[in-house]
């Protein structure tokens, strides 16, 4: 035995921000080193995702993780035991052959990035190593710019709005810490936008605020360019906003026509991107994602063709950080970015590949959180070891959302001088006008 192969795997059940049941595995190795994984958990996930296996029944409302515990301390644990935790790749192999399937349904992805993550700590702890070094290697010096939630709607406001995620990106910074700080004087200024408004201040699932009462989904864009003009900056100057649509989840399969309940009426593809490109004329919009259907492909090209080289236009459900999907938003000409989220494809290795295949064909990386989300901070590094250039987390509000943004002020001061922060840059140099 080396002292980096592995000598034991611990899974248990703990909690994540919503309450509900999520599988944290620590891995220990021969010379008692350790490393810990904490798997998070979508609400608006795609239907293209790897599989989350969770037990159904009663408990929990059907989200227990019994059955994927089973399957770590089972099946995928004795696997592990004996392996070198710093051949990250062959880790992985084994996690997903053991599988066998294509989406991870036999074991559960949740249940194979838990071992996944908890070997890559473990490794990384091994050479007492910063997570984005052991990953990255020295090339990793790009500390992401934060695209951050102000208003949380859609499936993490129980459908209050139509429209799930209205959020900022900083414009006029240099550094990391300096774009967030004013992202948090944009947080509490839209606090005060809603008292004046008259709305309470309840909080969505990731810590932005709940849109009570909102008339319509472009409410949502009025309140938030105010909440940016009150903090003292300049939208779409200083301040940019970014829309997570999450159209997938107002999708009608069945007449392929966008319905907004809110607004009670049912748009037509063309009358949909028509409507999305209003708002970007309207508004200093700079991101959209998901703007049409994760079936919709067609949806997509057509919001590509209109708005493709203004702004960065953002696959989630549409490709699930699966290669093969993609592969084919690249060949068609659908979207320019990809959001990358570790638990739709359910391993480190997987991750890293379809973030290099997204950055290699020319689209921009969004490394990202789930809305169920734990003290985990993996996607921060993550972010940092391929210069990716952006990082999604939910708001900037509760602690789930907070150490992340936490690590990467930490990571960017641990940089120093060598620290690049590349602001505007990572959407200029990619041809964007952002106008
Ligand atoms: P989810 O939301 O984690 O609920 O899927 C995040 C997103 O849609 O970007
Ligand atoms: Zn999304």
């Amino acid at each position: 035995m080396k002292p980096c192969s592995i000598r034991e795997v611990k899974a248990r059940q703990i909690y994540d921000s919503r309450a509900n049941p999520t599988i944290e595995v620590d891995i220990t190795l021969e010379n008692g080193v350790t490393g810990r994984g904490i798997v998070p958990s979508g609400a608006s996930t795609g239907i293209f995702e790897a599989l989350e296996l969770r037990d159904g029944g009663k408990a929990y409302g059907g989200k227990g993780v019994s059955k994927a515990l089973d399957n770590i301390r089972q099946v995928l644990a004795p696997q592990l035991i004996g392996m070198d935790v710093t051949d990250q790749r062959a880790i992985d192999e084994k996690l997903i052959a053991l599988d066998g399937t294509p989406n991870k349904s036999a074991l559960g992805a949740n249940a194979i990035l838990g071992c996944s993550m908890a070997a890559c700590h473990a490794g990384a702890n091994y050479y007492q190593m910063p997570l984005y070094r052991y990953l990255g290697g020295a090339q990793a010096d790009t500390i992401p710019v934060p695209m951050v939630q102000i208003i949380g709607g859609g499936a993490h406001a129980a459908g209050a709005i139509d429209i799930q995620d209205f959020l900022v990106i900083p414009m006029k910074a240099d550094t990391f810490a300096e774009g967030y700080s004013m992202v948090v004087e944009v947080y509490n200024a839209a606090k005060k936008v809603f008292q004046q408004a008259g709305k309470p201040l309840s909080i969505a699932d990731e810590g932005g605020f709940w849109p009570t009462g909102f008339q319509t989904n472009e409410e949502g864009l009025r309140l938030l360019t105010q909440a940016i003009e009150l903090a003292g900056y300049r939208p779409g100057e200083d301040m940019g906003i970014a829309l997570d649509v999450a159209s997938s989840e107002f999708y009608n399969k069945e007449t392929g026509r966008y319905d907004l309940a809110l607004e009670n009426r049912s748009l037509e593809r063309e009358e949909f991107v028509e409507l999305l490109c209003h708002w970007v004329d309207q508004y200093p919009i700079i991101s959209l994602e998901d703007g049409a259907s994760e079936l919709d492909w067609e949806g997509t090209r057509l919001l590509t063709q209109r708005l493709g080289k203004r702004i960065q236009l953002i696959g989630d459900d549409l490709f699930t950080t699966n290669i093969e999907r993609i592969r084919k938003g690249v060949e068609m000409g659908a979207a320019n970015a990809v959001l990358i989220k570790m638990n739709q494809i359910g391993s480190i290795t997987e991750t890293l590949e379809a973030i290099a295949y997204t950055q290699k064909h020319g689209y921009l990386p969004v490394i990202s959180a789930r809305s169920g989300e734990t003290e985990d901070t993996t996607i921060v590094h993550l972010a940092i070891a391929t210069n990716a250039g952006q990082l999604k987390v939910g708001s900037a509000a509760r602690s789930e959302r907070t150490v992340k943004w936490n690590e990467t002020i930490r990571v960017e001061e641990q940089l120093g001088t060598s620290a690049r922060y590349p602001g505007m840059k990572v959407f200029t140099t990619q041809g964007l006008s952002l106008k």
